[in-house]
């Protein structure tokens, strides 16, 4: 669907949420974090900063420089002190030690690990080659101390059809995992199909899901619509229409179980429009104007404050944040291009206009 598309008429003109988050967000480092950082930190009072840097956020010590980063560019852009806060996260790999785990949670700037199967994604070279066989005592720490884990649920089998990869993930590592943790906290991030939404919602004990803006506006045929479209490429990759319904359905249904995680990740328009493009969409600049476009057509537009800013922070411990953000019904064109460190990145859906924007302030 275009994501302006929704009823024009009628509905309200302005729409006050408690100020939400974001719980899973590609920052970056460098250059790059400066360019994007503040796109996310005027919607959003806190996010889940993912850790698939080169080389990766693999202890405590490293997630706390890369806060120290995210802070100096924060300041650099002119963001009051405390106004975002990242919660950060490690990158667990095979050799992750307990310790490593109890020391994330003591320090209090840690709020989940990320488990990221080995050559499933951008950055997932140093990623597990089989979790129950090498992560066992990680992960008894971490249900031990609380500590979520945020598992990118793909198996990387070459023999399992890409369009699979969620639903085979699910019999394979999902329900062994869960039988072995059942007190373990899941976020099964960035949730794409019909079969996730199900085991979701079904299953006993500490689940969640995020589902990000693109994959409850779009289906698999924006990704070859007129010609093959690299910006609406991103993994786990758009799926068929019913999923993208039973995604909404999840979204739109109060469930508290399913919260905002925009996977809103930047690669340089190079980077993307080549042979071998990588992953990745980027929607942080519009994101609240991109999932109430998605909450509107549904008819749902009550449901959106639960789910971006509600149900998130009650699954990590977290009280909700204090204000407010307000989006007015004032049309937006996205832009063609974005800048990015220097460079340009291509923002998801560039050139539609969207119903929504944030409210000047
Ligand atoms: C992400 C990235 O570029 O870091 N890409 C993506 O397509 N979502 C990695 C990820 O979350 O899988
Ligand atoms: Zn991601």
């Amino acid at each position: 669907m275009q994501p302006g598309s929704a009823r024009d008429a009628g509905g309200p003109r302005t729409l006050t949420l408690t100020r939400p988050d974001d719980w899973h967000l590609h920052l970056r480092d460098g250059a790059v974090l400066q360019s994007v950082v503040l796109d996310s930190a005027r919607q959003f009072g806190r996010a889940i900063i993912m850790p698939n840097l080169k080389p990766p956020v693999v202890t405590t010590a490293d997630a706390q420089a890369y806060r120290d980063r995210i802070l100096a560019a924060l300041r650099q852009a002119g963001v009051p002190d405390g106004a975002f806060q990242p919660l950060m996260t490690l990158y667990l790999t095979d050799n992750t030690p307990p310790e490593e785990i109890r020391r994330a949670r003591q320090s209090g700037l840690v709020h989940g690990v990320k488990l990221y199967p080995a050559g499933a994604t951008t950055h997932s070279d140093a990623g597990v080659t089989d979790l129950l066989k090498h992560c066992r005592a990680a992960l008894d720490a971490m249900q031990d101390c609380g500590m979520p884990l945020l598992v990118h649920g793909e198996v990387t089998d070459p023999d399992v059809d890409l369009f699979d990869r969620e639903a085979v993930f699910i019999d394979r590592v999902m329900r062994p995992l869960r039988q072995a943790y059942p007190a373990l906290k899941v976020v099964f991030e960035h949730l794409t199909t019909a079969d996730g939404v199900a085991y979701v919602r079904e299953a006993s004990g500490p689940v969640a899901a995020t589902i990000t803006a693109h994959h409850l506006l779009y289906n698999r045929n924006a990704l070859f619509k007129g010609g093959l479209r690299p910006h609406w490429y991103c993994l786990p990759v758009l799926k068929r229409e019913r999923h993208r319904l039973a995604l909404v359905d999840a979204a739109t249904s109060g469930d508290a179980r399913f919260f905002l995680g925009t996977d809103s990740a930047p690669h340089s328009r190079g980077a993307k429009e080549q042979d071998c493009g990588c992953a990745g969409c980027y929607t942080a600049r519009h994101a609240m104007a991109l999932y109430a476009a998605a909450f509107e057509a549904a008819d749902r537009l009550d449901r959106l404050e639960a789910f971006a800013s509600l149900n998130g922070p009650a699954f990590y411990g977290l009280p909700p944040n204090e204000g407010v953000l307000t989006l007015e019904r004032v049309p937006e064109r996205i832009p063609d291009a974005l800048p990015l460190a220097g460079d340009e990145v291509v923002p998801l859906a560039a050139g539609e206009s969207l119903a929504w924007r944030l409210q000047a302030r």
